[in-house]
């Protein structure tokens, strides 16, 4: 295991890129150490938000809310108030409240029901359009964090944010890059008129959202009422509306933030914490780790062949189980246990096939999976060990271009992760059963996997996730299983080349810079090689506990996305 101690020593307290020169890593990984707070962010300048919020004494909690609120202005196209998210909270100072997590996801309309993509004739109904909104719950799920766990005001934590919307910042290449995948100038015109009353921006372009700064200062000055039954609320619901959407005052006003029973489980000694249903990722992760730790993959060596084809193989499995039985809790019985129970992790293990991946000839249509970049993730760890890890999400990139006229919320498309019509694949090409149909008030079913891994001796946490749509899962897994088995320090753990299969469509997608002996050994087991889809993005801070008792930590962004870490 690689020490903290050693890193410290190796990389001090500042930012450093690392190229390392190596056949299988083309991404050049940055990190961060400190012994004061980290916030690993999808967005550097999200990560500076919370950083500033930990030097002003604010702890993990503020800091994770100032870096939502500002991923939500700088990276607008991957999140913000018109979605929603998953927050896991661990604080080892606390004996009293134990790890928790809060469900703050968006849910369907009351007036919507099962068949209302199918009967609809507006196109692609599920993905553009007022239709595809789902009430927004991440202006209450922060409110709810900062409740249970905050201790500088709303109004102080929010500030950061207000500053970039009102003073504005210079667009970046990621954020430049979602404009380029819109498709035609004319629809980027609209959605650059409808979010900053400009047409497309260009490389070097300084953005300002005067209407978004005012809607954060006034959620931070009434603790998100506004967006339950203010001016916030009868703007989205009027606008939305105006598109042709369902969404009522009623729904806003009625949404809430569940805690849901914490996901447990092990993997090699350490204590893994993760998201329950209506996520279907930390159910996933627990079911891979649990038939990979009967194996001693450090036989294997790091991304040989061997080691993906054991991957593929097993994330297949647990991808059809997600399918097959997962949906929204409230609505449906999600069988948590026996897909972690012996029996089933032993089905799995057996009817793994070195040599070969399986016939799948029941599978379904292979589709093609979208491009996501509509989600965020942030993991923080403060001086004293507090940690969270949160996912957020308007779901696909610039969600359902619906913009509030007044308000200037970018509002989610997070209806289209239910099974919009049956037998058909929503927009990652995930398939899936009457477990996560549309219903009124239901939750979509989510691949959000904040996780949080606690070492046997209490002194070590990993606090990991990821954005990138279904590749959240296989990517924090993949980053994780990279620290604990290989010992690789954080960033060169999620620089690594990385592979996701999820059962359907019929298709292994491999990183670029995987060399050819290894995708050779994969292709003679039966693979079908594809380029990846999309990037995934992962952020992971990884700490210890020094004898003086301080968190040193290292945080690291994935360098897919042009993330940074920040702390102090
Ligand atoms: N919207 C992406 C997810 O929740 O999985």
């Amino acid at each position: 295991m690689t020490s903290l101690s050693l890193w410290q020593r190796s990389f001090g307290r500042s930012l450093c890129a690392i190229v390392i020169l190596s056949g299988t890593l083309a991404f050049a990984p940055s990190s961060y150490w400190s012994n004061h707070g980290i916030v690993a962010s999808d967005h550097g300048l999200a990560a500076d938000a919370g950083a500033e919020i930990l030097a002003k004494g604010g702890n993990a909690v503020d800091a994770t809310i100032a870096s939502v609120l500002a991923a939500g202005v700088v990276q607008i196209a991957g999140s913000g108030l018109g979605g929603g998210g998953f927050a896991l909270v661990d604080d080892p100072s606390d004996s009293q409240m134990g790890p928790f997590v809060l469900d703050f996801r968006e849910r369907a309309p009351s007036n919507a029901h099962r068949n209302m993509y199918v009967e609809s004739t507006v196109d692609k109904a599920s993905r553009y359009g007022g239709l595809a909104v789902a009430i927004p719950n991440e202006a209450n799920g922060l409110v709810e964090l900062h409740r249970r766990k905050g201790s500088l005001p709303l109004k102080t934590i929010a500030k950061p944010a207000i500053r970039l919307a009102k003073s504005g910042f210079r667009i970046e290449t990621h954020l430049l890059h979602a404009f380029g995948k819109l498709g035609d100038v004319q629809t980027q015109n609209q959605v650059a008129r409808s979010l900053w009353n400009m047409d497309k921006p260009t490389q070097g372009t300084t953005i300002t959202h005067p209407r978004l700064a005012k809607t954060i200062q006034a959620w931070a000055k009434t603790e998100g009422e506004v967006f339950r039954t203010g001016w916030v609320a009868a703007d989205i619901v009027q606008t939305v509306q105006s598109e042709g959407g369902i969404l009522t005052l009623e729904d806003m006003a009625s949404v809430e933030t569940k805690e849901r029973s914490l996901l447990e489980g092990s993997y090699r000694g350490w204590k893994v914490y993760t998201m329950p249903p209506p996520s279907s990722g930390g159910l996933v992760i627990l079911q891979v780790l649990k038939v990979l730790e009967e194996i001693d993959l450090s036989t294997y060596g790091q991304n040989s062949s061997e080691l993906l084809h054991l991957y593929a193989e097993t994330f297949q499995h647990a991808f059809a189980d997600r399918a097959n039985y997962m949906g929204d809790p409230d609505r449906v019985e999600v069988p948590i246990e026996r897909l972690l129970s012996a029996e089933r992790i032993q089905d799995i293990s057996q009817s793994f096939t070195p040599d070969q991946t399986q016939s799948r000839d029941f599978y379904g249509t292979p589709v093609e999976i979208g491009q996501d970049a509509g989600t965020q993730h942030i993991a923080v760890v403060d001086k004293d060990g507090m940690s969270v890890s949160l996912t957020t999400t308007i779901n696909t990139e610039f969600g359902s271009r619906v913009v509030g006229n007044r308000s200037g919320v970018l509002l989610n498309n997070e209806m289209d992760d239910f099974v919009a019509e049956p037998g058909k694949a929503n927009y990652y090409g995930l398939i899936g059963s009457e477990a996560n149909s549309v219903a009124p008030k239901a939750v979509p079913l989510s691949s959000m996997s904040p996780t949080i891994l606690v070492s046997p001796d209490g002194k070590e946490r990993i606090v990991i996730g990821a954005s990138g749509g279904p590749l959240i899962i296989t990517s924090t897994l993949q980053t994780l299983i990279n620290i604990i088995d290989f010992g690789l320090e954080p960033s060169v753990a999620n620089s690594r080349g990385r592979i996701h299969h999820q059962w359907v469509p019929e298709k292994l997608f491999i990183d670029d810079e995987i060399p050819s002996d290894v995708r050779d050994g994969l292709i003679a087991k039966g693979h079908q090689l594809f380029p990846m889809p999309l990037h995934s993005s992962v952020q992971v801070v990884h700490c210890q506990q020094s004898p003086q008792d301080t968190w040193d930590c290292l945080g690291a962004s994935d360098p897919r996305k042009g993330g940074r870490p920040a702390g102090f």
